[in-house]
């Protein structure tokens, strides 16, 4: 069969490209497993750290194990100086988003042994990678505040310094608990997008940091990672301070006659709603009632019915995500960075799966360009 003969599947859709352990998504039976684990029970039982190793490991940490894992990671949470000056060579202006993804690139150009790609060496970067990421994120959020660096705490764990970074303080559990079940939820998805990216950069044999940084960039985008940040503007657009009463409805009329797309609904794999909502949905709801904003989980709810009303479409992780961000106190721009902290946990895994039985990722296409011609003679 010839290249223009085969059967084209734009945007891979249902194309199986390769096998993973990593975690399994069953549009199905709506359920995600992360290396065999619903991703539910995790969320409801183990910190983002546990997590983070199970994903790398396969099994589950011993209590020894997360303790020396744990110890490694407080160890390099600090933002390193070549990191910091890169970060404050770029303007204020510059989307959350570019910063991460120039970071991690500088973060790789300090790397002496960025190339070792032995497994021992991938799992060494994917801690640094992991580490350092929050500081990253937590610096940029409060430089664009005009407010200062605030050091890591090594007697945190990961989710509570972050939000110490962050915010300067930690705040009560309920918050924490929410974030901490977000990054659980977010860690890993099979072969999204951002995660094929990585997984094509480093089938070339490049270095784990340009394969995380090509996968930034590709989580930036609004149909996929970018969305969480897009539904805020939704909700903003709306007008989320007060009760929606009709407004959510008709917004979503006004759009959809506009052909917009709804950001935070639909997906690729789940057309039956994204097994991760639920759990993330009753996150959100804790937050609104520590909040006391009842307005928030009100145009929630009008927004979701209206769009099953008119459309059949459910929302995707980003939909209760983008407003829980924003009850934590996040500003809009940094809730895909959040996204880039939690999936380099997926992203680490699946290079180090990818190196550890690699194939040359390189498709083909159908040309339908002019056939074969020549410059006419002068
Ligand atoms: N708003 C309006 N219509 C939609 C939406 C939406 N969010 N999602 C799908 N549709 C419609 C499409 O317009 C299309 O209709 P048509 O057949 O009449 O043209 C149909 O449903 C199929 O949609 P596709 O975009 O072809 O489906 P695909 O599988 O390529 O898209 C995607 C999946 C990109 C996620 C899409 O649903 C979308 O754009 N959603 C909004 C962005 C978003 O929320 N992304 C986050 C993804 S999940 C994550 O990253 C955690």
């Amino acid at each position: 069969m010839s290249e223009s003969e085969q059967e084209i599947r734009k945007g891979l859709a249902g194309v199986v490209v390769d096998t993973t352990a990593v975690s399994k998504v069953d549009p199905e039976s709506n359920s995600l497993l992360y290396r065999g684990y619903p991703v539910q029970e995790l969320a409801a039982t183990q910190s983002f750290e546990a997590v983070a190793w199970l994903l790398w490991h396969g099994e589950l940490p011993t209590p020894d194990e997360l303790t020396a894992f744990e110890r490694l990671e407080r160890a390099q949470r600090s933002l390193a100086p070549e990191v910091r000056a890169a970060i404050e060579l770029t303007p204020t202006t510059a989307h959350p988003m570019d910063v991460v993804r120039t970071a991690v690139s500088v973060l790789g150009a300090t790397d002496p042994n960025a190339d070792d790609r032995s497994p021992e060496a991938t799992l060494e970067k994917s801690v640094r990678l992991f580490a350092a990421i929050p500081a990253i994120v937590a610096f940029d959020e409060r430089r664009r505040k005009g407010e200062d660096l605030v050091e890591p705490r090594n007697d945190l764990d990961y989710a509570r310094n972050f939000l110490w970074m962050t915010f300067g303080e930690v705040p009560d559990d309920d918050v924490v608990d929410a974030f901490r079940v977000s990054l659980v939820l977010y860690a890993e998805h099979s072969f999204n997008a951002s995660t094929f990216a990585a997984r094509v950069i480093t089938s070339t044999l490049a270095d784990v940091y340009s394969a995380v940084t090509g996968a930034v960039g590709a989580l930036k985008g609004q149909l996929h990672g970018g969305a969480n940040e897009a539904v805020l503007h939704t909700f903003v657009e709306i007008g989320l301070d007060e009760a929606p009463e009709g407004r959510a409805a008709d917004w979503l009329d006004l759009a959809l006659a506009e052909k917009r797309k709804i950001m935070g609904f639909g997906h690729r794999v789940y057309k039956n709603g994204d097994s991760r909502v639920p759990t993330m949905r009753a996150a959100l709801e804790r937050l609104v009632e520590y909040y006391d904003r009842p307005e928030v989980l009100a145009l929630y709810e009008e927004l979701e019915q209206s769009m099953a009303e008119r459309k059949n479409i459910k929302p995707n992780l980003d939909y209760p995500s983008g407003p829980a961000y924003h009850l934590m106190g996040f500003s809009t721009e940094a809730f895909t960075p959040l996204f880039v902290a939690a999936r380099v946990v997926g992203w680490t895994a699946h290079i180090r799966e990818q190196l550890g039985a690699n194939a040359l990722i390189r498709p083909l296409s159908a040309y339908v360009g002019p056939e074969e011609r020549h410059v006419p003679a002068s």
